[in-house]
């Protein structure tokens, strides 16, 4: 079961990653008999940088207790819709005018793949696959937390999206495709209304294609409920900011875009520039970021703030994630991370 999924947004360059995995090396080391996935949603993945350790798209062990994972979205994407593309190939094949020109059952074999997908989609699926239940259970490890560092605003958004309305962002997909070829079809107006009912043609004995179609599109859209209740239930998002405007304006922005999906339980103000007497550079700098802190904690004056400077060295390998962990969280227990009260 999973208990809590801690999602970490904001803008680039602020520290989600690190702060995600030293958050969850953190609850590793507190909590040795829960199980934790740190899940990298960046594109340009660098847990491996930030671990020192080799992870790839499989689940890789990082400590006794805690696991990474760089999702390679394609691979998933492809086992994903394979079945589903399949079936509207053979869909959109029957139409009796594809049959006629030859031309686009080559456009549909060449043009329908797995690959065709948004990125956004891709990454969709793959992150309800790691939330459902059963599809984690096949992965013989079964998460008890979730720590998961998302892409900035418009990606995240679309993560948090598609599983509430999946089965329309699949049809959107396949319609528009199916217009693609409706379109290049136009000069064969005569035949078009047989086009619009592909289904007429499939043959009675066997299981009608189209009601194949409609089992999975069933299934999506359970899947995608499913999930957005899991988020709803046990998501916990922390929105990373620095202590300057553009990225606090893009955690405002996020909070409010994300309303409707997630819980926002917490927000990180990282690279505070400590407090140094030599240093006159240093302490004008600091003097401008602490009134945006000022700002920031009157702006999320409901939701827990956690302050963290920034490090002489960069927070790398556990030790150095362990570090982070140690400036942000103190002496904090596992409780109060998982679940934080203002
Ligand atoms: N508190 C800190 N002190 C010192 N260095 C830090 C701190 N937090 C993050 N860093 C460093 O800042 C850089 C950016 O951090 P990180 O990669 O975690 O940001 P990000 O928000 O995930 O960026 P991206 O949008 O590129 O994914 C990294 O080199 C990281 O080691
Ligand atoms: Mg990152």
């Amino acid at each position: 079961m999973i208990e809590r999924i801690i999602v970490l947004g904001g803008k680039g360059g602020v520290g989600k990653s690190s702060i995600s995995a030293a958050t969850a090396v953190m609850l590793s080391d507190l909590l040795p008999d829960k199980k934790i996935l740190l899940l990298s949603f960046d594109m340009a993945h660098n847990l491996s940088d930030l671990f020192k350790f080799e992870i790839g798209d499989e689940l890789t062990k990082l400590n006794n207790n805690l696991w990474g994972i760089e999702p390679d979205p394609n691979i998933y994407a492809e086992e994903y819709t394979q079945l589903f593309t399949e079936k509207m190939r053979n869909l959109l094949k029957k139409m009796p005018i594809v049959g006629l020109i030859p031309q686009i059952k080559t456009f549909i074999d060449t043009t329908f793949t797995a690959d065709s997908i948004p990125l956004a989609l891709k990454n969709a699926m793959f992150f309800q696959q790691i939330l459902d239940a059963e599809d984690v259970n096949s992965e013989n490890v079964q998460f008890d937390i979730i720590v998961a560092d998302f892409p900035p605003t418009g990606n995240m958004l679309a993560l948090f999206d598609i599983p509430e309305d999946q089965v329309k962002v699949v049809l959107k997909y396949s319609l528009n495709f199916y217009n693609s070829i409706k379109d290049s079809l136009k000069t064969f107006s005569s035949m078009f209304r047989k086009v619009l009912h592909p289904f007429e043609f499939d043959d009675p004995n066997r299981p009608k294609v189209s009601d194949e179609i409609v089992k999975m599109l069933d299934g999506l859209e359970k899947r995608g409920e499913r999930i957005s209740n899991l988020i709803h239930d046990v998501g916990s998002l922390r929105l990373v900011t620095i202590a300057e405007k553009p990225s606090f304006e893009e955690i405002k922005r996020a909070r409010d875009l994300t309303k409707k999906y997630v819980n926002l339980e917490g927000v990180h103000i990282n690279m505070i520039t400590p407090q140094s007497k030599k240093c006159d550079f240093c302490h004008n700098m600091r003097s401008t970021q602490m009134k945006y802190l000022n700002d920031i904690k009157n702006e999320f004056k409901q939701t827990k703030i956690w302050e963290s400077n920034r490090l002489k060295d960069e927070p790398i390998g556990l030790d150095g994630l362990r570090r982070l962990a140690g400036e942000i969280y103190g002496d904090t227990g596992a409780k109060e991370i998982l679940y934080p009260k203002p």
